[in-house]
């Protein structure tokens, strides 16, 4: 079902004043922070991005598109007992989202100031809602930037506890671990990175991913392609859904055309962001690898 969710993000519901966050984001150009998808970049940002007013009004967007599909994801709620893996989980949206309906999630990200953030926001939340327990671990099963980061034993352990997950989620983290390569290398990248998270899953596990959407249409209408809240490149839906087919996903069903719109005030000018969402669940079958 096509979802719009409009919000005007106020610096009061963000927890950070409007001066403050201008200051550093003005700090961060004069001292050349690299604003991609870095783990540096990421490192930096991590103090700001789970207060600021859109990124707020994005975490609201996202509690409604799981409590209103909840249904439709087979998250079997009377279960008691749901382990889930937040995959690039940065400071825990998506997580936070899942929360009323889990016992248990595990997050990984490559980005150590993202997981130090995480797991802060992680202790609030044991208070307001002590039937899930959950928590953050730095690490990188991608692998995107060739760092060869060490992975925690934790997650490494094939016997331990990120192994064998009821539910793999993932927001926003595809395009940071997906190369600038030409599309077929990219879908490469995609098919062998949801391979790897697949693996995570035990059999009958639930895979859902949450990212934009990619602009389909004419490529000389890019300018109408920006204005209409999808990405021109990059790994949209066609692309995810091709790839849990290839590595025989089962049950993949996508949800299309959710809007998520925002408008907040920085440096004396309306910022309006205009994205608009795709969620794809997959279900490993039975056969699948463990
Ligand atoms: C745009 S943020 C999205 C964060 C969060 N999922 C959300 O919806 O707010 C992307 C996150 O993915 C993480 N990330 C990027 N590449 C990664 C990789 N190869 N392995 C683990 N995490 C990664 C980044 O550090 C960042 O926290």
């Amino acid at each position: 079902m096509d979802q719009t969710h409009e919000d005007t993000a106020t610096f009061e519901s963000g927890g950070m004043s409007k001066a403050h966050l201008e200051a550093k984001l003005l700090a961060a150009v004069t001292a050349g922070v690299p604003q991609d998808g870095t783990p540096a970049y990421f490192d930096w940002v991590s103090e700001l991005y789970s207060l600021m007013p859109d990124h707020l009004a994005r975490g609201k967007f996202l509690e409604k598109l799981i409590s209103e599909n909840l249904d439709w994801m087979g998250l079997d709620q009377n279960n008691g007992s749901v382990k889930v893996l937040d995959y690039g989980a940065g400071t825990g949206f998506l997580s936070q989202a899942f929360v009323p309906y889990v016992s248990k999630i595990l997050a990984i990200d490559n980005s150590g100031g993202m997981v130090d953030q995480f797991n802060k926001n992680a202790a609030g939340t044991k208070y307001s809602q002590p039937g899930c327990e959950m928590r953050a671990v730095q690490g990188d099963l991608i692998d995107r930037y060739n760092q060869h980061q060490a992975i925690d034993a934790e997650i490494a352990d094939p016997a331990g506890d990120f192994q064998s997950f009821d539910l793999v989620v993932m927001c926003l983290a595809i395009d940071c671990f997906v190369t600038d390569a030409p599309n077929d290398v990219q879908y490469t990248e995609l098919v062998n990175a949801l391979d790897i998270l697949a693996g995570r899953l035990k059999h009958d596990g639930l895979l859902i991913i949450v990212d934009i959407e990619k602009f389909y249409g004419d490529s000389d209408a890019a300018s109408e392609a920006f204005s209409d809240g999808r990405k021109e490149t990059g790994s949209g839906s066609k692309e995810v859904i091709a790839a849990l087919n290839e590595i025989g996903m089962e049950d993949i069903a996508v949800i299309e055309n959710q809007e998520f719109k925002v408008q907040m005030e920085l440096f004396a000018r309306q910022k309006a962001t205009y994205e608009q969402y795709f969620m794809v669940r997959a279900r490993k079958g039975e056969e699948g690898d463990d």
